[in-house]
């Protein structure tokens, strides 16, 4: 009976399976039951010895059985695990991640670099009154930036600000001096659209004003910008200019990219390559347009074309593709 019980056991191929075997030598019609059951028919002598060897066997039987099923058991959990398996190593992502714009980032950038030398950052509206886009900035009457072949008036009081200048007068107007506030957004000029040109574009307008402020605290301030930004071997040139809201006013152009003011081709042999920003000393007027007394504080600003900062450092060289959104382009940010 053993040994057919365990060769039973060692071919079984299920739970069910192992249940049968079970019933079959130890149920209660089970073969091994059935002898302990006819132990009254066997002599005296004979029932401690037949006992015992049957209870014996049926231990044996019960230990094979348990030991078949945690066998089995095991066995079924590894099978489950093989077939629920996940490859994480996979690649399934079916969405792209967008790309910042280069303007934007360069918009951060320097944001971040005025931050740094500590500039409060504010905005100004793009749709601005003529007031704050030109008289308060002293411009003249007759002046040609004012012509509608020159600004996108909205009605005659009120137009497309055509720089940021007017975020100077909103600044000076609703805070106290000390102020060191940059600027950057959307201008608007009717331009004709080329390669370098378009009549929407961005400008970064930054202002100080406080007591003893003098122009070298604008070229030290220029100075360092330009360090920061195009690198420490980067020179400025300051070539005397004229704006109505600032006096003393300067151009300032940068070194050349590819010589770094050696004198190359790309610059004509001149060491300077492009036209950064104009820039000069709060005019006395504005000022005291502002309700800041220019007795006692003085300022400087100035006012960067952010389009053509962004062509320079990323090599394009096309303005178009800045505002067209074509992906194949902004992919490669
Ligand atoms: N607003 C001037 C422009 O658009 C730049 C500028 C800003 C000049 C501030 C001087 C001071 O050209």
């Amino acid at each position: 009976i053993k040994e057919e019980a365990l060769k039973n056991i060692n071919g079984m191929n299920s739970l069910e399976e192992l249940e049968n075997i079970r019933i079959k030598f130890l149920g209660k019609k089970g073969e091994l039951t059935s002898i302990l059951r006819d132990m009254g028919k066997l002599s005296k002598d004979e029932r401690p010895v037949i006992g015992q060897l049957a209870n014996e066997i049926r231990q044996e039987i019960e230990k094979e059985l348990a030991d078949a099923k945690d066998r089995f058991k095991e066995k079924l959990k590894l099978e489950r695990i093989e077939k629920e398996k996940i490859d994480i190593s996979i690649n399934k992502r079916t969405r792209k991640l967008g790309h910042k714009h280069p303007l934007l980032a360069t918009i951060e950038e320097l944001e971040n670099l005025f931050i740094s030398m500590g500039f409060t950052v504010v905005e100004g509206p793009e749709i601005e009154t003529v007031e704050y886009n030109f008289d308060a900035l002293n411009s003249p009457e007759n002046h040609p930036s004012r012509d509608l072949t020159d600004t996108f008036y909205i009605t005659e009081d009120i137009l497309l600000r055509t720089h940021t200048s007017p975020v100077q007068i909103r600044a000076m107007k609703t805070i106290k001096p000390p102020i060191r506030i940059v600027s950057a957004g959307r201008t608007f000029r009717f331009d004709d659209v080329d390669d370098t040109h378009s009549p929407m574009f961005h400008q970064l307008e930054g202002l100080v004003v406080d007591e003893n402020i003098s122009m070298a605290n604008l070229i030290d301030t220029i100075n360092i910008f330009v360090k920061e930004l195009f690198g420490k071997d980067m020179k400025t040139r300051f070539r005397p200019h004229y704006f109505p809201f600032t006096e003393p006013s300067a151009e300032v152009d940068v070194s050349c990219f590819s010589c770094k003011g050696k004198g190359c081709p790309v610059c004509d042999g001149t060491g300077w390559s492009m036209e950064l920003l104009g820039c000069g000393m709060v005019h006395p007027k504005v000022l005291e347009v502002c309700g800041i007394d220019p007795e006692k504080y003085s300022g400087f600003a100035f006012g960067m074309g952010i389009d053509r900062i962004t062509m320079v450092k990323y090599g394009i060289n096309n303005i178009r593709l800045l505002f067209e959104n074509d992906n194949r382009f902004l992919e490669q940010f």
